[in-house]
């Protein structure tokens, strides 16, 4: 995701976290805020001290494998990618044998590598990194399918991010119930399902038009808010 889309899922965790989870959060941030330190993992990813995290913003495989297979594969990839990352983060956030500032750089791992998992193109294949070698045409511009989808359909509702997070902000309690039991696989599969739909309709057509926004900004909601409520789930499971 972009700043933008980041950002929601921060805010919608923060509306969800335990008391306990927010006051021990508060003293880890100091005068930072879970909204605004979701992009810190982006700005760093060029930075030589942090070179080797490049790779843990996406996971890519082979497309059109069943869950089992796929959480198979997944789980048995060697080199570094968003699953591995995400869940040695976790642990080091819960490791009482990490500093202070080992454990801040965590959270700030965990709080972007949640999202970067509930964004379509970031669980996807190599070929095409994630779709960001795919040219497509979106409202007469040329673009390609990741930008899109990491924030050119945002854009588009033109809205800050606060106001982004009270409108998505709105699950029934069997959904955050039903998002925070289900594992990191199970939401690495909803969006590797989601980009093998983007893939097969881009390959019929790359140029979008005005259909394409009212077709697809639903799912980037959902994705959004899924993201922000099981970033608040694994961050109460932290904390608690
Ligand atoms: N680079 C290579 N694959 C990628 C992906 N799936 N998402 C983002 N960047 C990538
Ligand atoms: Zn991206
Ligand atoms: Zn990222």
């Amino acid at each position: 995701w972009g700043v933008q889309g980041h950002r929601v899922i921060g805010k919608i965790a923060e509306n969800h976290l335990t008391k306990k989870a927010k006051d021990q959060i508060a003293l880890m941030l100091g005068t930072e805020r879970l909204p605004l330190i979701t992009t810190w993992a982006d700005e760093v990813r060029y930075s030589p001290e942090y070179a080797s995290t490049a790779p843990w913003h996406f996971i890519n495989t082979a497309l059109g494998l069943p869950f089992e297979q796929y959480t198979g594969v997944v789980k048995a990839l060697q080199e570094p990618n968003a699953y591995l990352a995400l869940t040695q983060n976790l642990k080091d956030l819960k490791d009482p044998s990490k500093t202070k500032e080992q454990k801040l750089v965590a959270l700030k791992f965990v709080a972007h590598i949640v999202g970067d998992v509930h964004q379509p193109m970031h669980v996807s294949r190599a070929e095409d990194k994630g779709g960001n070698a795919i040219t497509v045409k979106y409202q007469g511009k040329d673009t390609n399918l990741h930008s899109l989808w990491d924030s050119g359909l945002l854009d588009y509702e033109g809205m800050t991010y606060s106001e982004l997070a009270v409108l998505l902000d709105k699950p029934t309690p069997m959904q955050v119930q039903q998002w925070q039991k289900d594992d990191i696989t199970k939401w690495l599969f909803e969006s590797y399902t989601i980009s093998q739909q983007l893939y097969a309709e881009t390959e019929k057509s790359a140029e979008f038009d005005y259909k394409y926004v009212p077709a697809h900004l639903p799912t980037v909601e959902d994705r959004l808010l899924q993201a922000g409520i099981r970033l608040a789930g694994v961050l109460n499971a932290a904390f608690n």
